[in-house]
């Protein structure tokens, strides 16, 4: 089977008369999705709905995303159809140095990017929730925060999954003593149903509530942030809160056979490694090849477009990022001219560059209200607890976000990602990302979908989007078994039943070298909103605890 270059574009918008018949959210977290669920019930819209799931997610799943934090929330609104991403990502501060995590020898120090004061990026999920509500939201936040603010005072009862997060992270979270009395029980592991109060991210939360941008930027809220950063050797000044500005972003959007993907820019790389995958995809007749053809296709395109992420991707703001080529169908047709059904392409034959499955930390929620307004979000502080440092007086957990950027070119990261020069450390700069939340809209449908896990979220979102656009239903978007392949380490990765043993020597025999994961990987939430009959139905991926919910 040969490529061939499609180049249709499918024009495609969804009229404003077109609303679905349920709203419906879908979130790692029932007390999330409730209460977000209770804030549409209330008058809200989708984007107060993003407010509140976003700060009870915060709360709830201190281990995923929080306050401490970033993400990016994709946003379709109804009434004109604009389509924005609101870039809520860290910044590394003012102060920070290309070489910052490498020692005198020049190699990487191991742990500096991870844990304590050094790890953390400038904080932006607060920017991007206060503009959310100013811009988009009908209520004020002082409705929208009240149930994380209720939640945080009240507490939460550890579960099995919070215990495996923090058993993950034991050492560092008892490394400091703020961190402990939280997050720990008697400096340990808590036990099943032990209550997690959050007393001081109550009070945060309410200066938020009560001035917005500035309750969390300046004033106490930043001075006590500062205190602590200054007291644990980081290097955050009052300007890097000042000048922290949440920017909106016109999103990435390309044709997959009938559909319109719209997913994010840079500092993500996930909409740039879906174009490409996409297109590269796009060029073959999928249904006509047998199983391992079609993985190891999907493998090969995954392993240019990782390689390409390393080579090119980063803060667009900061360095030339060649979006409009490499998501080009012309790019990927050179890319695919390389690609062999017989035999997998060796990554180190491809032109150079100078772990542990993902999925346990990061958040991500969709939500589609009855107007048809739509939001994407995918949350994080990095790695599970971020960087296990408390900023004392604020219950802010903060993350650990510098790692994303490239400490050496070359050198991996905590997720065995590899990067260059388009994503060195520089002051001010957002670490490139991989989180993809994404909207797919066509004449008869819109699917809401994304999910954490590290450098596995672009793959894990891609075959999302392929069982969307086969016409599968929503549960199976979540809970498919799943491949991934990201260039270096050259593997081919696999949830245990995504390969039965004929497929694996099939792609054994290609030259793929396999590696099954320990562990699952990914927690979608998705939500599909079938236009003809306006029906809804969401689904929390089966891995996770999530809930998804519809009104009717
Ligand atoms: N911290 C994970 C990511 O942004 O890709």
């Amino acid at each position: 089977m040969r490529f061939v270059l499609l180049l249709l574009f499918i024009p495609f918008s969804l009229t404003a008369q077109e609303r679905p018949t349920a709203a419906a959210i879908a979130s790692a977290q029932p007390l999330a999705t409730e209460a977000g669920m209770t804030i549409l019930a209330k008058g809200g819209n989708a984007f107060d709905a993003a407010i509140t799931v976003s700060a009870v997610l915060a709360v709830v799943e201190p281990y995923g995303s929080g306050f401490g934090g970033g993400g990016f929330w994709l946003l379709h609104r109804a009434s004109d159809k604009r389509q924005v991403m609101l870039d809520g990502r860290e910044t590394a501060p003012l102060a920070a140095q290309r070489d910052m995590y490498l020692d005198d020898t020049g190699e990487v120090v191991p742990g500096l990017s991870m844990n304590g004061a050094l790890a953390a990026g400038i904080p932006g999920q607060a920017a991007a929730l206060a503009h959310l509500a100013e811009h988009y939201g009908q209520l004020p936040l002082s409705t929208t925060l009240a149930p994380a603010i209720r939640i945080a005072r009240e507490g939460f009862e550890v579960s099995e999954y919070y215990r495996t997060m923090a058993g993950f992270r034991l050492e560092v979270l008892q490394r400091f003593p703020e961190t402990a009395a939280i997050f720990l029980q008697d400096g340990e592991l808590p036990s099943l149903g032990h209550r997690i109060i959050q007393t001081d991210l109550a009070a945060t939360l309410e200066r938020l509530a009560r001035a917005g941008h500035a309750g969390f930027y300046a004033g106490e809220t930043a001075q006590r942030m500062l205190a602590s950063i200054e007291r644990h050797r980081g290097i955050w000044q009052q300007a890097d809160l000042e000048q922290y500005r949440l920017i909106e972003r016109e999103p990435i959007r390309f044709s997959y056979r009938g559909h319109q993907v719209i997913t994010v820019p840079p500092p993500s790389s996930g909409g740039v490694a879906l174009a490409t995958i996409l297109n590269i995809l796009q060029g073959y007749q999928l249904d006509e090849l047998g199983e391992a053809e079609r993985l190891h296709l999907l493998a090969e395109a995954m392993r240019r477009a990782y390689r390409d992420r390393a080579e090119y991707l980063g803060d667009s703001d900061f360095v030339e990022v060649p979006i409009q080529r490499l998501t080009d169908p012309y790019y990927a047709a050179g890319l695919a001219a390389s690609i062999r059904l017989d035999q997998a392409t060796p990554s180190s034959t491809l032109p150079g560059i100078g772990g542990e499955p993902g999925g346990l930390h990061t958040s991500h929620f969709s939500i589609l209200d009855r107007e048809g307004n739509q939001v994407a979000a995918t949350l994080s502080i990095n790695y599970p607890f971020g960087s296990g440092l408390v900023a004392e007086g604020t219950g802010l957990l903060l993350n650990n976000e510098m790692d994303d950027f490239s400490a050496k070119p070359g050198s991996p990261n905590a997720y065995g990602l590899v990067g260059a020069e388009a994503n060195a450390i520089a002051p001010g700069k957002r670490m490139l990302s991989s989180m993809s939340p994404t909207l797919v809209h066509s004449n008869d449908g819109v699917a809401i979908l994304g999910t954490p896990g590290g450098s596995r979220i672009i793959t894990t979102v891609l075959q999302g989007i392929l069982a969307h656009v086969d016409n599968r239903p929503v549960s199976e978007w979540v809970a498919q078994p799943r491949i991934h392949h990201q260039y270096l380490p050259d593997k081919l990765y696999h949830e245990p039943e995504a390969l039965d043993s004929v497929v694996k020597k099939s792609l054994e025999a290609r030259g793929h070298q396999l590696e099954a994961s320990t562990r699952p990987w990914g927690n979608m939430q998705a939500i599909h909103w079938r236009i003809s009959d306006g029906r809804v139905s969401a689904a929390s991926d089966p891995r996770g605890e999530g809930l998804a919910l519809t009104d009717k």
